[in-house]
């Protein structure tokens, strides 16, 4: 058994370039483990609590020193001892000394660099990949659940973002993302393949209709100027085509509408710049339901706001059976948002962002629920992101099926999915691959 003999933190920097915080835990046989915390732009507001400095001659007032503090002075001297291979206990005691519903008092960024770096330590201790110790954690979690729940390291089917809108790209487009599926694929490997195809594509549409198309996003997808929202959906079918794919059977889109952004909660309505006049969530329901009769769309991810539970419901209702209905900002990854979900019949999916909650026992508790109850798990990065590639493991490791990590620009996304690739090495031959069963 290893036990933790010490806590490193530090302040690193993000792609924006943000301050965040990193973790080495330190096994007493001396195996390091190190995470760093990721950061979103669209964030929800029901997530755990970011801890930033406040002090706006330093970084904007964006730094995290007293999340680091926290690590040290608060957190450190409190766990060290514990066994790293029970990272329910370590998280559980996280949660005891931050004390808070939210993890306001050390931080949500405190408490999962400390989650994370433990995991990876323990793995390290072991002379394990990171996934293989994942894979332990998930298969004594999904122990009672239904026997067709994948248990073993299964390689995700990866949505990947082409296009990029809403407030990661700044230009007129509404949605957030619009990603490509390679529901083709056979392999990991393969669909990492299809998809450095269709990003050449869409970028090569893109330059044809002089969009200025050279711009990235914060996740690598392209951030063109266009007509409308509609006319991104119709550049990745036109790069599909010209990749050989035949859209809607081995070729998807998925949308992250992301849609909180643009939902005005005073009065109900939700404003979309190319739209002429605000609407209801029947509206938005109608609009969505329009586009995925005329376009191969399987996912949408936030198509309503974070707190419209009614136009979920009516969502739900009028699409959950043919597309997948993924809950982000609806979720953010906890169990009791997830449980009125359930119960409520809202959204299908849920999508599984590990700084939502802030450790990752309660990342693993949000999967056994989903399993549970039926619902699809997306494993996903943030819009802030690092060389931090815990999440690859992550999806690995619980078989979760699906993986959204940003487009295949930018070395922040690259590092998720290059890890994979050596994931999928490593599994050889036989590597299972959730592929287009993954999907309805
Ligand atoms: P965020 O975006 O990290 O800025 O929240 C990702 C997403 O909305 O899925
Ligand atoms: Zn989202």
């Amino acid at each position: 058994m290893a036990t933790l003999r010490a806590l490193k933190a530090r302040q690193v920097l993000d792609s924006r370039g943000r301050p965040t915080v990193e973790v080495d835990a330190i096994a007493d046989g001396g195996a390091v483990g190190r995470a760093i915390v990721p950061s979103g732009a669209s964030t929800g507001r029901h997530e755990a609590l970011e801890l930033r400095d406040g002090d706006p001659g330093r970084y904007a007032g964006l730094g995290v020193g007293k999340a680091v503090e926290n690590v040290r002075a608060a957190i450190a001297p409190a766990i060290a001892g514990m066994d790293l291979d029970d990272q329910a206990a370590i998280d559980a005691a996280l949660l005891a000394l931050d004390g808070t519903p939210n993890k306001s008092k050390l931080g949500a960024n405190a408490l999962l660099g400390v989650s994370m770096a433990v995991a990876h330590a323990a793995a390290a201790a072991r002379g394990e990949e990171l996934f293989v110790h994942v894979n332990r954690l998930w298969k004594g979690r999904a122990a009672g659940l239904d026997p067709a729940v994948p248990r073993e390291p299964t390689m995700p089917l990866p949505m990947v973002n082409m296009i990029s809108g809403g407030l990661h790209a700044g230009r007129n487009l509404d949605i957030q993302d619009v990603l490509f599926i390679p529901t083709g694929a056979e392999s990991y490997s393969h669909a990492l393949e299809t998809i450095v195809a269709m990003y050449r594509a869409v970028g090569g549409v893109l330059k044809e209709l002089g969009a200025e198309s050279v711009l990235v996003g914060d996740e690598g997808g392209y951030g063109p100027k266009l007509e409308n929202d509609e006319q991104a959906l119709r550049v990745v079918v036109d790069a599909m085509l010209a990749c050989g794919l035949t859209p809607g059977v081995d070729g998807h889109i998925a949308l992250d509408v992301a849609s909180t952004h643009f939902f005005d909660p005073a009065t109900g309505s939700y404003r979309l710049s190319n739209v002429a006049r605000p609407m209801d969530s029947a509206g938005m329901v109608d609009l969505l339901a329009g586009w995925v009769d005329r376009y191969p769309i399987i996912s949408i991810e936030d198509g309503v706001a974070e707190d419209d539970w009614g136009g979920w419901k009516a969502l739900t209702d009028r699409l959950g059976d043919r597309v997948q209905l993924i809950g982000d900002d609806l979720f953010v990854t906890q169990t009791a948002r997830l449980e009125r979900g359930v119960a409520s019949g809202a959204a299908n999916a849920v999508l599984i962002k590990v700084n939502q909650v802030g450790t990752l026992t309660e990342t693993l508790d949000a999967l056994v629920l989903a399993r549970r109850a039926g619902f699809r798990p997306v494993v996903s990065a943030r819009s802030g992101e690092t060389e931090d590639a815990t999440i690859a493991d992550l999806a690995v490791g619980t078989a979760a099926g699906q993986i959204k990590i940003g487009s295949v620009a930018r070395s922040e996304r690259l590092a998720k999915y290059n890890r994979m690739l050596r994931i999928e090495e490593d599994l050889g031959p036989d590597a299972r691959f959730a592929g287009r069963g993954t999907l309805p």
